[in-house]
């Protein structure tokens, strides 16, 4: 019989090992399964660009990001459907909160809206600039 949990110590090899074994757990995954959670304001990498719609989710992200504010007279104005359809149209909404060249930057003091709100704007323009 052996003798119970007797053994020879760890060389510094071994615990070496041990140790990166323990630190390759990844700590930068943000992937979140958890769907309990009742946190609605979170950023976190869920976004959902499934269920976007004119009256519910651009009106408030371009209310929320002082879009409205700035643009409800003048050349450019996004305070109807059919002005934020005309911008989204011919892809000048998007370039200007992508920040992509060629088009102003917006918001003008230059940080980008939630990355979330681009990609909900996107998918509302990609399902066709509804009055939904
Ligand atoms: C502080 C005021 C201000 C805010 C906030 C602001 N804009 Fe603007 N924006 C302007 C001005 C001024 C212009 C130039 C208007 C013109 O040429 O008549 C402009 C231009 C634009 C244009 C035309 C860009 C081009 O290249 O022609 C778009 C599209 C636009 N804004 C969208 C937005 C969106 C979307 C937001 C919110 C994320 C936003 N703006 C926030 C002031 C603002």
């Amino acid at each position: 019989m052996l003798d119970a949990c007797t053994h020879e110590p760890f060389d510094p090899r071994e615990i070496t090992l041990i140790d990166s074994t323990l630190n390759s757990v990844d700590t930068t995954d943000t992937t979140n399964t958890d769907t309990t959670t009742t946190d609605t304001t979170s950023t976190d990498t869920i976004c959902d660009t499934a269920d976007v719609s004119y009256a519910t989710t651009i009106v408030s992200i371009l209310t929320d990001n002082g879009c409205v504010g700035c643009h409800s007279s003048g050349r450019v104005m996004l305070n109807t459907h059919a002005n934020v359809k005309h911008w989204a149209d011919n892809d000048t909404l998007l370039g200007a909160v992508k920040h992509e060249s060629g088009f102003m930057t917006m918001p003008p003091s230059g940080t980008p809206i939630d990355s979330c709100a681009i990609e909900r704007l996107e998918a509302w323009i990609n399902q066709g600039t509804k009055d939904n």
